[in-house]
């Protein structure tokens, strides 16, 4: 998966020209391989390519001389880098630690140089979520009137990842019954017993993958009563004291700049 947003530059240094080509960015999974292109503008016949890794270290990972292809460098893509006879260079299998800025610079049988400037990002597989249930029975008839119910989905060992919710069948979640709470981890629900079907999934994604959880709350109203089962109450115990301290330390970075900058 790659996006383009190309702009070139033009200097005239003599009868030598230099191209430069940045912002291309190259989107991988770890475990895949990325496919770094090399752009040739028409009519540039490539003498001598030389592939490099900018950041987060400098290295040489891969040149084309003399008509042949090297790659064995000791870099950290040593055995994981492959350049194809068009140029492009592979990397893979990926790591999570393969991210960073690569560059080739390429000169033409004329001089001319072109240096081409690649963004890889690799992200991890979204793992499967967590959602968690917690409920609020109103009043202990039976059968089951009303359920005030509260979601949390978390990603385990994820990072770079947004949530979001689909009550299945739905095209959208109805904005007045439900309400989301920080970064779309958090959904609330009031629930009636026409609502003993329906299904909540907790949708994780990254720019590369995604992963979701379904639930059905209406089954854990019906387990309120079970012992040892976490409910609403035991939610607000934990989001409150969060909620506060975020205030707190909100306030007290404002009432610091405050400060510093009255100085
Ligand atoms: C890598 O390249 C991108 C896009 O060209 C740039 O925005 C970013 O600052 C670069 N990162 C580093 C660490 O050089
Ligand atoms: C270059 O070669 C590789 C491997 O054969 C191929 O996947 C790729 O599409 C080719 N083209 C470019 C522009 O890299
Ligand atoms: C999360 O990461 C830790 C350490 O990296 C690992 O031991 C654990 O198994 C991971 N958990 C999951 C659910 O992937």
């Amino acid at each position: 998966m790659a996006t383009w947003s190309l702009w070139g530059l033009l200097l005239w240094e003599g009868n030598t020209i230099s191209i430069a080509v940045a912002g291309a960015q190259v989107l991988s999974k770890v475990g895949d391989s990325a496919l770094l292109v090399a752009e040739q503008p028409p009519g540039f016949q490539v003498r001598e390519a030389i592939w490099r890794s900018l950041w987060p270290s400098e290295e040489l990972l891969a040149m084309f001389f003399q008509g042949s292809l090297e790659t064995l460098y000791h870099s950290r893509f040593l055995g994981r880098a492959h350049l194809h006879g068009n140029l492009s260079l592979e990397l893979g299998p990926l790591q999570s630690g393969d991210s960073g800025n690569f560059s080739v610079l390429m000169v033409d049988t004329r001089g001319w140089t072109q240096t081409q400037i690649l963004q890889l990002k690799v992200y991890d597989a979204v793992p499967r979520p967590v959602v968690r249930v917690f409920i609020s029975v109103e009043g202990d008839t039976q059968p089951l009137k009303a359920c005030q119910v509260f979601l949390s989905c978390w990603a385990p060992n994820a990072s770079d990842v947004t949530y979001s919710w689909r009550q299945e069948g739905m095209m959208d979640l109805g904005v007045e019954t439900h309400s989301l709470f920080t970064d779309g981890q958090m959904l609330s629900a009031s629930l009636g017993p026409g609502d003993k079907d329906v299904a909540y999934s907790c949708i994780v994604s990254n720019p590369v993958s995604w992963n979701m959880a379904t639930v059905i709350p209406w089954e854990s109203c019906h387990r309120e009563a079970a012992p040892g089962k976490a409910s609403y109450k035991d939610m607000l115990l934990v989001a409150v004291p969060v909620s506060l301290l975020l205030t707190l330390a909100g306030l007290f970075s404002a009432w610091h700049w405050g400060r510093c900058s009255g100085r």
